[in-house]
C-alpha cells in the first residue's frame, strides 16, 4: 500500500517536472522563433532598401561632413555632381547607404546591422571570425545562418544571410570579378535579447507556478485517495478477520463435538471429509479415507440401497455399522441429510459409537431375565417349604413310635434327612434372591448349596 503510494507519488512527480520541462522548451522554442523572426524582418527590409538602391544604381544625396564621397567610387565618372544651382551631390552605393542607416538608426530599435565580404572593398568591412565562418558557410550553400551569443555582457541573436551578385551590381563589383549569382557578401543583423529573455522569464515563472499548483493539487488528490483506500482496506481487513475468526470458531465446534461427522459426495459416493472423531473411530488417517466409496467405511450393508441416494430419502436415522481399519465392526447411530457445500450436493453423515449402549441394553435384559428366574425360584422355595415340613413333621411324628420295625426306622429317617436337606437347599435358593449377585454371562448355573462347590456329594 505505502508502495503503491510512493510509486504514485513519484510518478506524478515525474509527469508534473516532465511536463514543466516540455512547455519551458516549448516557451523558449517560441521566444527564439519570434527572435529570428525580427531578425528576418529587419534582414528584409534592408535587403528591399538594397534592392531598390541598386534598381537606380544608388542615389545622389547632398555631399557633406555627414555623407562625405565615397573613395571607393572614385573610379566612377559621375560620382560627384552638382544642381543647377550649385549645390553639390554625391553617388552612395547601397552599401554605404545601408551602412550609414545602420550606424545612424541602430539606436532606434537596439537592432544592429552590418554588411561584410570575404573580399571587402572597403577594409571596415571586413568579417569577425563569427561573419567568416558565415560566409564561408554561404559558399557551401548554406542560405542563413542564425546564433545565440553574448556581445560585451549583453544576449544577442546574431543572424546574416547571404548577398548575392546581381546584374546592377555589377556596375561597381563587376572589376573585382564577380559575376551574377556569386555570393558577394552578408548582411548580419543583431537582435537585443535582453526583452525577449525578460518575457521568457516571466512565462517561466508562470508556468512554474502554475505547475507547482497542479501538482499540489495533484497530491492532495493522492494522499486523499490513499487515506481513503487505507480506510478501506483496513475495514476489510478488519472484516476479513472477523469472518476467519468466526470461521475458525465453527470449524472449532465442528471438531469438537464428540461426533463422528463425514462428508459423501452425492454425485460419486466418496468420502469428501472426515473430522477427527471420526478418524479416531476408523482407527486411519485422513488419506487413508478421503476419496473412498462410502458404503466400503460407512454402512457397508446398503451397497447401492442408500437410502439417500438411492431411495431419495432427506434424512436418514437409523442404527448402522462402519467397518474401522482393522476390519472390524462398530456399530453406530446414523444420520445424513443433504446438503450443499461450496456449490456441491453432498451428504453430510453424523454417526455415534453404540457398542457401549448396546452392551448395556444387553446387559439389563441379562438381568431381568436372571431377575424374573430368582423371583420364580423363590416362590417355589417358598411353596416348597411347607410341604417339607409336613414332611419333616410327620418323619419325626413316626420315629416317636417305637413299634416300627428297625428297617422302616432308617428309611423313615433317610426320608427326614433328605427332607431337611431339601428345606436347607430351599432355604439357599430363598437367600439367593435375596442379594444381588453379579449376573453370569454365558450358562452357569446358580450355586445354591451355598458352599461353591465344597459340599460332600451324597452318597446313592
Ligand atoms: C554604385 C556602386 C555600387 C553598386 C550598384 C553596388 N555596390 Fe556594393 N559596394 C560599393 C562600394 C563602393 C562598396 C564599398 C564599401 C562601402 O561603401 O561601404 C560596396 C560594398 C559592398 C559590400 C560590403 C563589403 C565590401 O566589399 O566592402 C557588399 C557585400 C556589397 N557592396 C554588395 C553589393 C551587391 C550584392 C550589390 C548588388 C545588389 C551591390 N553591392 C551594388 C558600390 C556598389
Amino acid at each position: 500500500m505505502k508502495r503503491y503510494g510512493l510509486g504514485l507519488v513519484f510518478v506524478w512527480t515525474a509527469v508534473i517536472l516532465i511536463s514543466l520541462a516540455w512547455n519551458i522548451q516549448q516557451v523558449r522554442k517560441t521566444i527564439r522563433r519570434l527572435a529570428v523572426k525580427e531578425a528576418r524582418t529587419h534582414f528584409r527590409k534592408d535587403l528591399a532598401i538594397r534592392f531598390w538602391a541598386t534598381a537606380h544604381g544608388g542615389v545622389y544625396v547632398p555631399s557633406n561632413e555627414r555623407t562625405p564621397p565615397n573613395p571607393h567610387l572614385a573610379g566612377l565618372p559621375e560620382r560627384d555632381i552638382k544642381t543647377p544651382l550649385g549645390r553639390s551631390l554625391t553617388l552612395m552605393n547601397p552599401a554605404y547607404m545601408l551602412r550609414q542607416m545602420m550606424d545612424e538608426y541602430s539606436e532606434l530599435y537596439g537592432v544592429k546591422g552590418r554588411i561584410t565580404s570575404l573580399k571587402p572593398f572597403r577594409a571596415e568591412n571586413g568579417p569577425d571570425p563569427w561573419e567568416k565562418s558565415a560566409l564561408e558557410a554561404f559558399d557551401r550553400g548554406t542560405r542563413e545562418v542564425f546564433e545565440f551569443v553574448n556581445i560585451g555582457d549583453k544576449p544577442y541573436l546574431r543572424l546574416i544571410q547571404p548577398m548575392v551578385t546581381e546584374e546592377g551590381c555589377l556596375k561597381c563589383h563587376g572589376e573585382q570579378g564577380y559575376r551574377v549569382g556569386d555570393i558577394r557578401g552578408g548582411v548580419g543583423v543583431s537582435v537585443p535579447m535582453s526583452s525577449y529573455l525578460i518575457h521568457e522569464r516571466k512565462e517561466i515563472n508562470q508556468l512554474a507556478v502554475s505547475h507547482a499548483l497542479i501538482f499540489l493539487t495533484g497530491m492532495g488528490g493522492i494522499f486523499l485517495g490513499f487515506r481513503k483506500l487505507n480506510f478501506y482496506f483496513a475495514q476489510r481487513i478488519l472484516a476479513e478477520e472477523k469472518s476467519e475468526h468466526a470461521a475458525r470458531r465453527m470449524e472449532h465446534l465442528l471438531f469438537s463435538l464428540p461426533v463422528c461427522i463425514a462428508v459423501i459426495d452425492y454425485e460419486t459416493r466418496r468420502i469428501l471429509d472426515v473430522n477427527p472423531q471420526a478418524l479416531a473411530l476408523f482407527g486411519c488417517s485422513q488419506d487413508q479415507l478421503i476419496g473412498k466409496i462410502c458404503t466400503d467405511h460407512i454402512c457397508p450393508a446398503t451397497e447401492n440401497n442408500c437410502p439417500i441416494i438411492d431411495y431419495k430419502l432427506t434424512l436418514d436415522q437409523s442404527e448402522r455399522e462402519i467397518i474401522t481399519h482393522d476390519g472390524s465392526r462398530v456399530p453406530v447411530l446414523k444420520t445424513g441429510i443433504i446438503t450443499e457445500i461450496d456449490g456441491k450436493k453432498v451428504i453430510l453423515e453424523c454417526f455415534i459409537d453404540i457398542t457401549d449402549k448396546n452392551l448395556a441394553e444387553k446387559e439389563l435384559i441379562e438381568k431381568e431375565k436372571l431377575q424374573v428366574v430368582l423371583e420364580v425360584a423363590g416362590g417355589v422355595c417358598h411353596e416348597f417349604n411347607q410341604p417339607l415340613q409336613v414332611i419333616s413333621g410327620y418323619c419325626e411324628l413316626l420315629l416317636n413310635d417305637k413299634s416300627l420295625d428297625r428297617n422302616a426306622e432308617s428309611f423313615i429317617r433317610i426320608i427326614g434327612d433328605e427332607a431337611s436337606r431339601m428345606a436347607a437347599l430351599t432355604k439357599n435358593l430363598t437367600n439367593l434372591t435375596q442379594y444381588e449377585t453379579k449376573p453370569y454371562l454365558g450358562s452357569k448355573i446358580a450355586d445354591i448349596t451355598g458352599n461353591s462347590g465344597e459340599e460332600d456329594p451324597k452318597e446313592g
